[in-house]
């Protein structure tokens, strides 16, 4: 019975030596259920300001998947949010009193203003007005809650907001001066979203989703341990035609690589996903480039390779595809006889680029994933060497296609690591924190990405 070796002392995340049978323990049923979100935001006591916008009734959700996310949030309104929200339904899904008055005497000092951003985290104003952000552009302290922002330690509480109005208000020089004017301050603009407006218009500055501000916040919150790295990650499937109606594919859902994608993106990287035909949301602040066959992700990585710094193949491309693809429909001709198909192997991305000038000086940081069914070290191993790649990391491909959890194994030079059975997005930030720990500790300073 071989030990995998556990890393040295130096190793960047707490590591379960385990002894290896024939293959990683096969996951129960159970375990592959969906289990609790993650708690990423445990330990964060996050400031909500809502100022007045019909978004407001966004901001219920918002509260709540911050919660959700383990924070604890206070909320702040002003008497315009008012107008739109109770602040009953603010209190019920916080669990707190919601503050709206500069002059609230629950405070034994009488002071909120003060009191109320000294254990904060961070403060988020959500939705944020056009009014609003003038108004914290001038420093104004007329009401609670922009008092509040003008009296926080700058350098210890983040001001984030999540502007929400009429397209051209958001378009209007005087707002687009504000942004500036607010993020030269320090702020930091989470965006807008684009679309149908409850005014009847369509453009640019409604208030971003509450999930995408929760990921945006908890983007916020990571450590920048890939900033200044360009990520290319592939993930998904591979669709090889037979004719129009009809392919070869596989059960990759494309979970696994969106979220090494989100990952990497939360760690600061500049991140392009090529990603198979799956229907999976774009992860935020990700470039997503679909593609369909192994030969269009060939193209598509190719293109794009060489102004990355870490590429990390996560698809399951198709080995083969069908050396004829029919223009029309194959028809039955009533003699009972199937097509005979004859196949092309397709051509090895993550070799193709383990090959490529980058990757051989130490430029291009290749990282390979290997699905297998069984003798997962052993076919794991086989594989790094045959890819020449750096890192090579194994699952069990029956395990975890279309799943939301995964386990996997580490493999390098230096010998093996697992990462114990956890959702999907859990083990996608520990894989990317040991991938930085390598690509800064390998890279010459000369070769390391500009910022
Ligand atoms: N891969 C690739 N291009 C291919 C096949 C595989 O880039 N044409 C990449 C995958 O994205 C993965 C790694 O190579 O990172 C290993 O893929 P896997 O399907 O496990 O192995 P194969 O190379 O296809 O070998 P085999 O099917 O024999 O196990």
């Amino acid at each position: 019975m071989p030990v995998i070796n556990q890393r040295g002392a130096g190793a960047h995340l707490a590591v379960e030596r385990w002894q290896l049978t024939d293959t990683l323990p096969r996951m129960s049923e159970e375990a592959n259920k969906s289990g609790p979100e993650p708690l990423d935001l445990a330990g964060r006591h996050i400031v909500l300001g809502l100022s007045g916008g019909i978004a407001c009734y966004k901001s219920a959700e918002l509260c709540r998947g911050l919660i959700k996310a383990g924070a604890t949030v206070q909320v702040v309104m002003t008497e315009s949010a008012l107008q739109f929200i109770t602040s009953a339904t603010m209190q019920a899904l916080s669990g707190r009193p919601v503050f709206t008055n500069q002059w609230d005497d629950r405070e034994p000092n009488g002071m909120a203003h003060i009191n109320l951003s000294r254990d904060a985290d961070a403060i988020l104003i959500a939705p944020c007005s056009a009014d609003f952000i003038a108004r914290l552009t001038q420093g104004r302290a007329d009401e609670l809650l922009s008092l509040m922002c003008l009296a926080r330690p700058i350098d210890r509480v983040p001001l984030l907001i999540a502007p929400a109005m009429n397209r051209e208000m958001y378009a209007h020089p005087a707002t687009q001066r504000n942004l500036v004017q607010l993020v030269a301050d320090g702020g930091v603009v989470l965006g807008v979203g684009t679309g149908f407006q409850a005014c009847g218009e369509t453009g640019d500055g409604r208030m971003l989703e509450p999930a995408e501000l929760l990921e945006d916040i908890i983007a916020f919150f990571t450590p920048k341990v890939l900033a200044g790295q360009r990520v290319l990650v592939t993930a998904g499937p591979t669709y090889e035609a037979i004719d129009p109606v009809r392919g070869i594919t596989n059960l990759s859902s494309g979970k696994m690589g969106f979220a090494i994608a989100r990952a990497a993106r939360e760690a600061g990287a500049d991140v392009t996903l090529i990603a198979g035909p799956v229907s999976l949301p774009t992860p935020r602040g990700v470039n997503r480039i679909d593609v369909k066959s192994a030969s269009n992700m060939l193209s598509a990585v190719m293109g794009r390779a060489q102004l990355a710094t870490v590429f990390i193949a996560t698809a399951a491309v198709a080995d083969w595809r069908p050396a004829t693809s029919s223009s029309q429909k194959i028809k039955k001709d009533g003699s009972g006889q199937s097509p005979q198909l004859q196949f092309i192997e397709n051509a090895d991305i993550l070799a193709t680029v383990a090959q490529s000038v980058a990757a051989q000086t130490g430029q291009l940081y290749c990282v390979g994933f290997a699905a297998e069914s069984h003798d997962l070290l052993e076919n794991a191993q086989a594989k790094r060497l045959r890819k020449q790649v750096p890192l090579l990391v194994g699952n069990i491909g029956p395990d975890t296609f279309g799943q939301d959890h995964n386990a996997l194994l580490l493999i390098d030079a230096q010998g093996c690591l697992e990462l114990t059975r956890d959702s999907k997005l859990v083990l996608a930030r520990r894989l990317i924190q040991e991938i930085a720990h390598r690509v800064t500790a390998t890279a010459l300073p000369h070769l390391r990405a500009s910022p």
